[in-house]
């Protein structure tokens, strides 16, 4: 049953990774395109803007972090190994909504890029849904998003259980 129970996870993460590939595609951009756009710069990685961010928990304790332009808000978590009980469990392949963040309504709304159907999708699945929910996987920072306060939901979901 354990090796049921492990294959089904693996096909949900293989599937998401499938998604998420489909979903570039369909943009119109090849991903291996995409994915230099977000990299290059006319500055070397390690001279990336710093950018602060401060997630704040359901009790009102505050997180602050440091990460870099281009870095998503997944990768600051992991970066600073930020204590948030299983945040990020399918490491940003979009599967999993464990990564739901609550942003300001002014923030929401800049918000560079706009909730894909597959983001929509697993924010349905999460708890404490709100019209300014987002997934910190899917969040790439920018300099405009420096110093920006989150809110981290009581709960979560983790979709593939
Ligand atoms: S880390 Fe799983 S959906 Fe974002």
């Amino acid at each position: 049953m354990a090796l049921v129970n492990q294959f089904q996870r693996f096909s949900r993460s293989i599937l998401g990774i499938a998604s998420s590939y489909s979903k570039r595609t369909r943009n119109g951009t090849l991903p291996f395109l995409q994915a230099t756009r977000r990299t290059l710069t006319t500055e070397p990685l390690s001279e990336k803007q710093e950018v602060n961010i401060t997630f704040v928990r359901a009790s009102g304790e505050k997180i602050k972090a440091k990460g870099k332009v281009g870095d998503t808000i997944l990768d600051i978590v992991v970066n600073n190994e930020i204590d948030l009980d299983g945040y990020g469990a399918c490491e940003g392949t979009l599967t999993c909504s464990t990564c739901h963040l609550i942003f300001p309504k002014e923030v929401y709304d800049a918000l560079p890029d706009k909730p894909t159907d597959e983001e929509l999708d697993m924010l349905d699945l999460a708890y404490e849904l709100t019209d300014t929910s987002r997934l910190g996987c899917q969040i790439v920072m920018t300099k405009e998003l420096d110093g920006v306060e989150v809110r981290v939901p009581a709960t979560i979901n983790d979709a593939r259980a």
